[in-house]
């Protein structure tokens, strides 16, 4: 039986436990459980989470293990080692990969029938390690993809037009790393095409501006990493919506990176594409409808994605 109200975490890290801090928070859950390797970190981070009970909704936050997820709505695994300093995300792989084949086996035997919300880098080819390892169906297999990166975008842009950053619509898609692109052909301000809406505000230069913005976002964690050492907050935000979209079966659209089968040609990989999200994980993948350079851009980032997969053994 799955306990919508109930949410594990995997890895306490600095994602794990900002993630935990915005769970907690959005009063979606009634029980959270922290696993990590390290059972003292995941106690520590329970019981100062804990701590802040009387100012959320009823929680109760614990340190836990792997039997505790068999009855999970969702788990988040936020487990691996992060980026250094000039390091990109796929320089991760063979790291996470390996965690990944130690956590998801552990999943799989709980036979657990929750969704499975991976965040940890690089997040596509973890999604579809999850996916393959696990034996879950592809929709309750998700991976935080472009959500982060999108509202990057969205922020940015309301900055620069002087407009609530939720009136901005515009996706980043593809892979969360260097090869994403951004969906300009219909980026658009509630309703009104992207570049009237420049011209509205005095901005002309389209094609050098919104390249810029899109360096801007593609070099964000690079930018925060180099200044911070790590990067948590802004995906903490965005664990929590996915989270909230699934639990509130909101049926949202978000670029998560799920299996992506027949989208522009694509087949056998995962990568955040908007995505119609609800209580039963991916709902459908939604096509926006790209330009042909767009078309272009992501099948090249979908290409960098599948010479990674093709040199793991799952
Ligand atoms: C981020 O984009 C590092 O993937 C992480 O913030």
């Amino acid at each position: 039986m799955v306990n919508v109200r109930k949410c594990a975490i995997i890895g306490c890290g600095f994602v794990g436990a900002a993630s935990a801090f915005s769970l907690m928070q959005s009063g979606l859950f009634s029980e959270l459980v922290l696993i990590d390797a390290n059972r003292d970190k995941a106690e520590g981070e329970a019981m100062d989470l804990s701590h802040g009970a009387p100012f959320a909704r009823p929680i109760e936050i614990s340190a836990g293990a792997y039997d505790d997820i068999a009855d999970c709505g969702l788990i988040v695994v936020t487990a691996g080692a992060n980026q250094k300093p000039g390091e990109t995300r796929l320089d991760l792989v063979n790291k996470n990969v390996g965690i990944f084949k130690q956590i998801i086996p552990e999943i799989k035997k709980r036979q657990c029938e929750g969704i499975l919300l991976v965040v940890s880098n690089p997040v596509d080819i973890l999604t579809y390690t999850a996916l393959k390892l696990s034996g879950f169906p592809p929709s309750r297999v998700i991976g935080s993809g472009t959500v982060l990166d999108t509202a990057r975008l969205k922020y940015l842009l309301g900055q620069r037009l002087g407009v609530d950053s939720r009136s901005v619509h515009a996706y980043i898609i593809g892979e969360h790393g260097d090869s994403e692109l951004a969906v300009w052909s219909s980026a658009n301000v509630s309703g009104v095409e992207l570049y009237r809406f420049c011209e509205l505000c005095g901005h002309f230069e389209h094609e050098q501006n919104m390249q810029k913005l899109y360096e801007d976002v593609r070099d964000s964690a690079y930018e925060i990493i180099q200044k911070k050492g790590a990067t948590y907050y802004g995906i903490a935000m965005a664990v929590r919506r996915i989270a909230e979209c699934i639990m509130r079966d909101e049926r949202s659209i978000l670029p998560v990176s799920s299996l992506i089968e027949g989208y522009y040609g694509l087949n056998g990989i995962c990568m955040g594409i908007p995505t119609i999200v609800g209580s039963e994980g991916v709902e459908k993948v939604v096509d926006v409808g790209l330009s042909g350079d767009e078309q272009l851009k992501l099948l090249k980032s979908a290409e960098s994605l599948k010479k990674v997969l093709d040199t793991l053994d799952l």
